[in-house]
């Protein structure tokens, strides 16, 4: 299933200091976003906010979350809407279990319901690890169980928040085929991150957190502007 999310007018304020204001904003179908920012400026609060997670200080985001009956049922947050943490919360389990549980509610024979777990922790490389508690596993492994999870449940829209911070250049490219995965099936991901790697290189768009306000730009232009460039100066120095 495809979304778009829309957001109008979204402020948030702690206290007595304005973290944003965001005139107009909008995420999908089968986007991908780079958010970029200094340390502080709102990225984990922006992603929570429209994961549904944070209500923010004025303005909206739509569609509307659900109602407290229907998230009752569903979880908490926008149905739909998957914001993966920046430090993932794993419960007391085993791989297997961990990653099972996105989809125990789904309308899945148990056989299909295995092979999608199967599938995600071979993506994410952890298939030997499956029935390790997960207490055992390293911070890198712990990232690659929460998105092997997120991918399962085939959200619209997955907002990964520094997912890259703990992994090695093999474990960025394991997520970068999960990510393709999910927008080759025409879902939204939206990536924070203090570097620009493989994965942020997925990115088409731009959002850049700066002076209290979101500014948005297409990515694809600043990368062919940068080839151009390079481009351009190959054919100047091998012209002379
Ligand atoms: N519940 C809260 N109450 C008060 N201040 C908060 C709350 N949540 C976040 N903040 C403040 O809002 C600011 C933005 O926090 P946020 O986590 O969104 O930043 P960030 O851009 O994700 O930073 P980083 O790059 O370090 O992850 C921080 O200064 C933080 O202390
Ligand atoms: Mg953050």
């Amino acid at each position: 299933m495809t979304i778009q999310l829309k957001a109008k007018q979204v402020s948030m304020r702690f206290k007595e200091r304005v973290l944003f204001h965001i005139p107009s904003l909008t995420i999908g179908p089968n986007e991908a976003v780079y958010l970029k920012g200094d340390n502080g400026v709102g990225k984990t609060t922006l992603l929570k906010i429209l994961a549904g997670l944070l209500k923010p200080t004025s303005g909206e985001v739509l569609p509307r979350n659900q109602t407290v009956l229907a998230r009752l049922f569903s979880g908490a947050g926008r149905k739909d809407v998957i914001y993966l943490h920046q430090s993932p919360y794993l419960f007391d389990g085993s791989v297997y279990q961990n990653v099972a549980y996105g989809i125990k509610h789904k309308s899945l024979e148990a056989h299909d319901k295995r092979a999608e777990v199967i599938s995600a922790l071979r993506l994410v490389g952890l298939e030997t690890l499956a029935d390790e508690h997960v207490s055992v596993l390293s911070g890198g492994e712990k990232q690659r169980v929460a998105m092997a999870r997120a991918w399962v449940l085939k959200p619209s829209i997955l907002l990964m928040d520094e997912p890259s911070a703990s992994l090695d250049q093999e474990s960025i490219i394991r997520l970068v085929h999960m990510a393709e995965d999910l927008l080759d099936h025409g879902s939204s991901i939206v990536i924070t991150s203090h570097q620009t790697n493989a994965l942020t290189k997925l990115c088409r768009k731009q959002w850049w957190i700066k002076d209290c306000t979101l500014i948005e730009s297409p990515l694809l232009q600043i990368i062919d502007k940068k080839q151009t460039n390079q481009e351009s100066n190959y054919v100047a120095s091998n012209s002379d």
